[in-house]
Order: C-alpha cells, then sequence, then structure tokens
C-alpha cells in the first residue's frame, strides 16, 4: 500500500486503509460491474449477517451520512403542525444538524456537561410536539464516551413515538450494540445507524446502514435512491465482512493506539476522556489551533474541535494503527514544547 504523506488523524478512518481481500476483490471487477447497475442482493445479506439480523432489518446507504440524511428526511414528511425539530446533545457529530437544517427543519440541542455523561432526562424534556426525531452517538463523537444500553433503551421508550435514531458509527470499536430484533420489536421507534467507513476502512467507497424493525425502515426505504452504493461499494462488502481477521486485528491495533495516546497525554498533564472509540479528545487549552496546525505542518493532521460549545480548548486524535500513534505522539510531544 502507498502510504500517504501525510498521517491522517483527523477523521477517525482506518489508518491502514481496508483488508487486501477487498482489494483483491475490487480488481477482480470488470467492465461489465461498471456497466451494469448494481445488485445489492451479496451486500445486503452479509451486512444482515455482520449486525446478526434478517436483511429486511437492514437498509445500505451511501455512508451513514446518507442514512442520517434519509432518517430526518423520513421523519419530517408530514408537512403539518409546526416546524419539525430534530433533537440532540452539543457537542454532536455534526451532520445531524446539518441534515435537519438542510430539509427545513430545526435542531434542538441539550449541553452535556464537562464529563460528556448523557442526561437522558434532559434529554426527554426536551422532546415536545414539534419533535420527529432523537439523534444520539453512541460511543459519543467526540469525547468517545460509551453510552449506557438501558438508558438509551429506557429513553426510546419514554419518547415513542418520536424515533430515537442512535448512531453507532463506533460500535465495532466499543464492542456494544443495541441492534437484536427483539429490541426492535420492543421499541419500534429504534433505527441504529452504522458505518463501514471506521473499523473496516471503507470510508472511500462510502458504506452505512440503517438498522430496524422492517416497517419502520420503510418510510427510509421510500427516500434512499434505488442504486444508493455503487458496483465496488456493493461487491467489497461481503469481502469486508467475511475478512474478521483483519477487522479484529485492527480493533487491537485502535485499543492499543487508545491507551498510548491516553497515557502519552496523562505524562503530558493534558485531561483526556476514557473512550470506547477509535478516537481520543484532549484538552490543551487555548493553544488547540496553533497545537493543529504545528502538528500539521509536520505532516500529522487532528482535528481541532476547540471552537464547538463544549469542547474549548479540545482537539481529537485517532487511535489507528500504532505505527502511526508512535509518529503521532512523536510529533505532538515536539509541537508542545515548541508551541507555549
Ligand atoms: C458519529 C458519526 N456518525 C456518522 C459518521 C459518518 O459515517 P460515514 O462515513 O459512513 O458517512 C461519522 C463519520 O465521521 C461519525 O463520526
Amino acid at each position: 500500500m502507498i502510504k500517504p504523506a501525510t498521517t491522517r488523524l483527523h477523521l477517525n478512518e482506518n489508518t491502514a486503509g481496508c483488508s487486501p481481500a477487498v482489494f483483491d476483490t475490487l480488481r477482480a471487477l470488470g467492465r461489465g460491474d461498471a456497466g451494469f447497475y448494481p445488485n445489492y442482493d451479496a451486500a445486503r445479506e452479509a451486512a444482515a449477517g455482520c449486525f446478526g439480523v434478517s436483511a429486511d432489518h437492514v437498509l445500505l446507504t451511501n455512508g451513514l451520512d446518507e442514512g442520517i440524511l434519509a432518517a430526518a428526511a423520513a421523519a419530517f414528511r408530514d408537512r403539518t403542525g409546526p416546524i419539525p425539530e430534530t433533537v440532540g446533545v452539543a457537542p454532536a457529530f455534526d451532520m445531524y444538524e446539518v441534515c435537519t437544517t438542510a430539509l427545513g427543519g430545526r435542531m434542538v440541542t441539550v449541553p452535556l456537561d464537562g464529563s460528556y455523561d448523557l442526561d437522558t432526562a434532559a434529554v426527554a424534556a426536551a422532546v415536545t410536539s414539534a419533535t420527529r426525531i432523537v439523534f444520539l452517538a453512541n460511543p459519543h463523537n467526540p469525547s468517545g464516551r460509551p453510552l449506557p444500553l438501558d438508558a438509551l433503551r429506557d429513553l426510546a421508550r419514554r419518547i415513542a413515538p418520536v424515533v430515537l435514531f442512535v448512531d453507532e458509527a463506533y460500535a465495532d470499536f466499543s464492542g456494544e450494540t443495541l441492534i437484536a430484533p427483539e429490541v426492535f420489536t420492543a421499541l419500534p421507534n429504534l433505527l441504529i445507524g452504522r458505518t463501514f467507513s471506521k473499523a473496516y476502512g471503507l470510508a472511500g467507497l462510502r458504506i452505512g446502514a440503517v438498522v430496524g424493525g422492517p416497517a419502520q425502515l420503510q418510510p427510509l426505504r421510500h427516500v434512499v435512491p434505488p442504486y444508493s452504493l455503487n458496483a465496488w461499494a456493493a461487491a467489497a462488502l461481503p469481502a469486508a465482512i467475511d475478512d474478521r481477521g483483519y477487522r479484529d486485528w485492527y480493533l487491537e491495533q485502535a485499543a492499543a493506539s487508545r491507551a498510548l495516546l491516553a497515557h502519552a497525554f496523562d505524562t503530558l498533564g493534558l485531561p483526556t476522556w476514557p473512550s470506547a472509540a477509535n478516537f481520543v479528545l484532549v484538552h490543551v487549552g487555548e493553544r488547540a489551533p496553533a497545537i493543529v496546525a504545528a502538528l500539521g505542518a509536520r505532516g500529522v493532521l487532528v482535528r481541532d474541535r476547540s471552537k464547538e460549545v463544549g469542547c474549548e480548548g479540545c482537539i481529537r486524535v485517532t487511535a489507528g494503527i500504532v505505527e502511526d500513534t508512535r509518529r503521532a505522539i512523536a510529533a505532538i510531544e515536539e509541537v508542545l514544547c515548541a508551541v507555549r
């Protein structure tokens, strides 16, 4: 694999790329695959098997970004009543608000405290008759904090029939998921978002999924275009899911990197939050933009979150393969001495 000149630790990608088996599969595709509309049967079955549900519980999307957009569009379809609202926490992944406003809605956010613990009572209290959907990520982005599954199930019950969309983009790393057929039967207002961009290293191919009860997914199926994934993505997915060994290797690398980052920041006297995801949020104070720029100049990209409400003074660093992490830590140590 050709290594990029930069160490990309700003978008929580798989810093090793996809499984070699995926690349072999893509190489074997031919002119017909480019010329014909894709068939999703194998990809949908593979995703369903990966999530432990039947295929009618899975809607494949062009990245989870499209799944978020589709969930909001489906929830906003009824245009009667007040301006439709979504509810979430702040700070959070920005696409919940981007999709809400793009569709003419308004997002209401509940501020998280400095520990980034979820206050489900406060989220439930923010739900009004205008609320169509509540967006929460588990683990939370940007802190990496895991949310208790019981609290999420309880929240879904309390806000029904408003949709609870739990974004499990980083669930491969935490090992915890709400996905189970019986959960969707008990909680028909629950939708789960998943992505193959992170643990599976397929961000460039754009493959996500919304998982939920078949009836609950139906309105989203009317929103997502029939050929939302291209043929290369559809062919890559079964190969990626089959290569369990590669995914497990990457999860180990990410966990080791997370521990290395937490230890390095602790040694440097910089506060972090216990993360269950493939990234670590660290408080560096007012120097955040200067540190991010100085690291960028050394070829290490990290994410400046310091301007966001609830994230002041923080940067987020992806925990990728250990080799990249060691290089990043060396650069961070150097930069911290230089940027006072
Ligand atoms: C919490 C969260 N949800 C969704 C996504 C989008 O994933 P995808 O690449 O599948 O669109 C990201 C990407 O960074 C994310 O952090």
